[in-house]
């Protein structure tokens, strides 16, 4: 399976921060936010990962990411010159893809949560689709999945004023190898984007769409408001101060899928010592080392 981060956009939400630098290069507290999503795709045992970014931005994401040697990974740069939906990113990833499965991860979720990845891993459906359901206060800012009696998915409906259900879908998505034909076959919506809504609603409507909802004790952040980016800072501040434990390393989480070793981890922890991000890496092996 290979992944996909859609670091694109123009991040309007988010001006004037986002006026000079991506969006995904803003911190989440002591990391670059698409720290955050490379690490769950990593946990996932993902390696070769095509970063989407807009043109202007590419150098800075090539600065800060390198190649992922490092981290044991391979990364593929796009550019996306015109950001017209994260459907989109899958037409453009074809030739990247070429027939392999895929992640497609937003650069502006966050993840988090003891057992996430084995979830992630377990549920993903080799004939079709998995998509996550997850209960939020104001679901009418995703994309929402509407149930029947029995609870069984019978629709998905993108930022609908009237919510049928709580469940808004994360931007998480896992595909089979149809994804970008079923993503080219899509037409522009009302907000002159191609949904990935869309690419959803065509794999349910062949019974290919498998939906999980994900239990209350994971953690899904969104970061595309001021509020929910101080919100993501402090969730992970908070967590990581009281408990030591990283939220969001590539590092880490290149050294728990086996990626990395021992003495590379100690390598990258090396250079960050100064800010106390090593330190972290460092007495990560030390308490959790044990793979
Ligand atoms: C996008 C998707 C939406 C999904 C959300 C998750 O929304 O269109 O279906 O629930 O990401 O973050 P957008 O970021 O375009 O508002």
């Amino acid at each position: 399976m290979k992944g996909i981060v859609l670091a694109g956009g123009t991040g309007t939400r988010l001006h004037p921060l986002t006026l000079g630098v991506s969006k995904q290069l803003m911190p989440i507290y002591n990391k670059p936010m698409i720290y955050y999503p490379i690490a769950t795709l990593i946990s996932c045992g993902i390696r070769e990962i095509l970063l989407i970014t807009t043109p202007q931005d590419t150098p800075l994401f090539q600065a800060l990411l390198g190649d992922g040697t490092a981290w044991g990974v391979e990364f593929t740069y796009l550019t996306q010159s015109k950001p017209e939906g994260i459907a989109q990113a899958l037409v453009l990833a074809e030739s990247f893809l070429d027939g392999a499965p895929v992640a497609l991860i937003l650069g502006d979720n966050l993840f988090h949560g003891k057992g996430l990845s084995d979830l992630l891993r377990q549920e993903i459906n080799p004939r079709g689709a998995t998509i996550f359901g997850y209960a939020v206060n104001d679901p009418e800012r995703y994309g929402v999945i509407a149930f029947d009696e029995q609870m069984n998915p019978v629709d998905l409906i993108e930022k609908p004023s009237d919510p049928p259900s709580a469940y808004a879908v994360p931007g998480i998505y896992f595909y089979n190898s149809e994804a970008p034909s079923r993503a080219k076959a899509t037409q522009k919506s009302g907000r002159g984007e191609y949904e990935i809504t869309d690419v959803n609603k065509s794999y349910l409507k062949d019974g290919a769409l498998n939906v999980v909802l994900m239990d209350p004790g994971f953690t899904w952040l969104d970061t595309g408001t001021f509020a929910a980016l101080s919100e993501a800072s402090q969730f992970v501040e908070v967590l990581e101060n009281r408990q030591g434990q990283l939220i969001g390393a590539p590092e880490w989480a290149a050294y728990q899928a086996g990626f990395i070793d021992e003495t590379q981890l100690t390598a990258l922890a090396k250079p960050l010592l100064r800010s106390g991000y090593g330190q972290q890496l460092l007495k990560a092996l030390n308490s959790y080392g044990a793979r």
